[in-house]
Parts: structure tokens; C-alpha cells; sequence
């Protein structure tokens, strides 16, 4: 089995006012070189707090590790000191973060920005990392590579500055992207450029990427296989084959907006009060409060990942 990029047990957890907030529990997962790897959750889900932590950027106070690995080529990021994770981050696992305008100064030029990651990262001239970062921007697709060294991030379009964050990400040679939700403030047309320009750029410099997203539909069009994330845990998992031609989890059924389609599946409300009483206090399901398909069974723990298919895995008391 490819070991090159694994989760296991990971665990983290939030100190806050009101108490522990559990934020993460990924009992497994592997992301396999070379693939792009989706994950797909609704907002507040923990997907940014999962990139975070791979890279050791997580905030500590007020997060907590509480147990886990994240193995990567062999060893695992958990055990790494800051010095050896400076340089690994960068250099062999880039993030292109959420929002651009929080990556990018906007008191230095685009040009400035670029060389100064070269140069903190590589022992080159000035020179040679302002012919770098011209190729950089020729990369990712912009023209007149010249003159957008120049400009100032605010001068430049949202889709121009995620293409500029993108060749940062990449400009120290990282084998393994995360990309946290690049195209969220785009519109549409815009968004299908720079999901194009990552596929591309993923076969051109064969990176591995770890594509996080809050729907469905942009995860089909370059992932391989996608990860269902629902309150910090994989709910479903396979390839965007499996997942989209045959969604099983109730929530996947309501991230692609699935209908029911008679009568027998519409669902009694005073059944489920009942039943969402009995649950307080209870370990069941987290997805339980909101699921169409809920009965007695799901109170009874947290349900497990489990293979129905091919690599296709659900956690749900429902699917067999
Ligand atoms: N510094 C922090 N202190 C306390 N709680 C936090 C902190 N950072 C994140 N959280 C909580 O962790 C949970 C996961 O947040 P996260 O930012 O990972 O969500 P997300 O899935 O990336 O959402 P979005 O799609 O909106 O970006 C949220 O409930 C959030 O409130
Ligand atoms: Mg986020």
C-alpha cells in the first residue's frame, strides 16, 4: 500500500471558553502520490484546521493535538520540531490558502512577494530568483509576465491573484499541495480557469494535491478520489466515481441536493422530536439531528467507516 501521505488516529481539539470543542477525528486516511485527493464539507467542518495542522501552522493554545500521526514519505509531521517543519513547508508540502488578499502584502509588489519566498528558500541571487519568478508567473498562465511583476495585488483581478498565490505555492518546488478552497470568492467562469490551470500543473510538475472544497461539483471535475467531511470526520469516502454516481451517506445525498423520490421517503417529524430527545445526552451518530433516514440504530455510538464497495466506505447505520 502507498504510504506516502497517511492519517491515522488524528485528534484535535479546541480549548474554549464554553469548553472542549472536538474538532477533528480521522481515524484513517491515504492520499496517494500523485493523485488529487477532495475534501468536501460545509462550512465550520474542520477542513482549514486539518490543513493547518498538517503543516504544524495550527494555533497551540487554543488547539490541542490530542493523539494521531500524519505520516508524510515515511515520518510523521507530528513529531517534527519547527526548525525541520520550516523546511519542509514550502519546499515539499504548499498550501494555497482561502483567501488571496491574506496571503498577498499589499504594500510590496507581486514581484517583490514572489522573490522574497524564492530567496528565503533557495540559496540563489537576486537575479537568478527574478528569472524564476518570471517563469513562475508564466506557469500559472498569466501574460505579459513582465509587467504583473510590477503590480501591486491590489491592481491585480481576484482570478489574477489566486494564479499569483499559486505560483508562490509552487515556486520552492513543493511535491505536495494543499489548496484550500482557491476558487471560494470567484465567480464561475473564473473558477473553472483555475481548477483547470491546478489539473495542469498537478500533471506538469506531478504534484500530489489535496483539493479542499465545500462542493461537490468542483471536486468532480480534477479529483480522483474525494473524502465526505462532516463535523471534523470522513463520513464517505471512494472515488468521485463511487461517491457522485452512487452517493450513499445521507449527507453526501443532501451536499448533491438528492430529492426524495416517493412518498415512503418522506419522513414523520414527530417521530424523529422523540427520538432526538432520547439522543440528549447520548453518543449517537453527529450527523443524527439532521438525517432523513435516522431510527433507533443510529443512537447507538459513533458508526464506523466501513467498505460497502470496490474502495467506496460509509459511516452510516443505514447503508450495508
Ligand atoms: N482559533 C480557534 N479557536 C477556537 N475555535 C476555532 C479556531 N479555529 C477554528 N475553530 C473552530 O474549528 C471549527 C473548524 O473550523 P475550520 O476553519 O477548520 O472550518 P472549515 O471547514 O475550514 O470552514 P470554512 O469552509 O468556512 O472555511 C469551527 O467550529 C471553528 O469555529
Ligand atoms: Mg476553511
Amino acid at each position: 500500500m502507498d504510504n506516502y501521505f497517511a492519517v491515522k488516529n488524528l485528534r484535535v481539539n479546541f480549548r474554549t471558553f464554553e469548553g472542549i470543542k472536538k474538532v477533528l477525528d480521522l481515524e484513517a486516511l491515504n492520499i496517494y502520490k500523485g493523485e488529487t485527493f477532495g475534501l468536501v464539507g460545509e462550512s465550520g467542518s474542520g477542513k482549514s484546521v486539518f490543513a493547518l495542522t498538517i503543516l504544524g501552522l495550527l494555533p497551540i493554545p487554543p488547539g490541542v493535538i490530542e493523539s494521531g500521526e500524519i505520516i508524510f514519505q515515511g515520518e510523521n509531521l507530528l513529531k517534527k520540531k519547527e526548525e525541520e517543519m520550516i523546511k519542509i513547508r514550502g519546499k515539499k508540502i504548499s498550501m494555497i490558502f482561502q483567501d488571496p488578499m491574506s496571503t498577498l502584502n499589499p504594500v510590496f509588489t507581486v514581484g517583490d512577494q514572489i522573490i522574497r519566498v524564492i530567496c528565503n528558500n533557495e540559496k540563489i541571487s537576486r537575479k537568478q530568483a527574478e528569472k524564476k519568478a518570471l517563469n513562475m508567473i508564466e506557469l500559472v498562465k498569466l501574460p505579459d509576465a513582465k509587467n504583473i511583476l510590477k503590480k501591486y495585488p491590489h491592481e491585480l483581478s481576484g482570478g489574477q491573484r489566486q494564479r499569483i498565490i499559486i505560483a508562490i505555492a509552487l515556486s520552492c518546488g513543493a511535491e505536495f499541495l494543499i489548496a484550500d478552497e482557491p476558487t471560494r470568492n470567484l465567480d464561475v467562469t473564473i473558477q473553472a480557469g483555475i481548477l483547470k490551470l491546478i489539473d495542469e500543473l498537478k500533471k506538469e510538475l506531478k504534484v500530489t494535491v489535496l483539493f479542499i472544497a465545500n462542493n461537490l461539483g468542483l471536486v468532480s471535475a480534477i479529483c480522483n478520489r474525494v473524502g465526505i467531511f462532516y463535523r471534523g470526520r470522513i463520513v464517505e469516502m471512494g472515488t468521485v466515481r463511487e461517491v457522485i454516481k452512487n452517493p450513499r451517506h445521507p449527507y453526501t445525498l443532501t451536499l448533491l441536493k438528492a430529492i426524495p423520490k416517493n412518498k415512503e421517503e418522506k419522513i414523520d417529524v414527530s417521530r424523529i422530536l422523540v427520538k432526538s430527545e432520547k439522543l440528549q445526552g447520548s453518543s449517537g451518530c453527529p450527523y443524527f439531528e439532521r438525517c432523513l433516514k435516522r431510527d433507533e440504530t443510529c443512537c447507538n455510538g459513533i458508526p464506523d467507516l466501513k467498505n460497502i464497495e470496490g474502495t467506496h466506505c460509509v459511516a452510516c447505520y443505514k447503508v450495508n
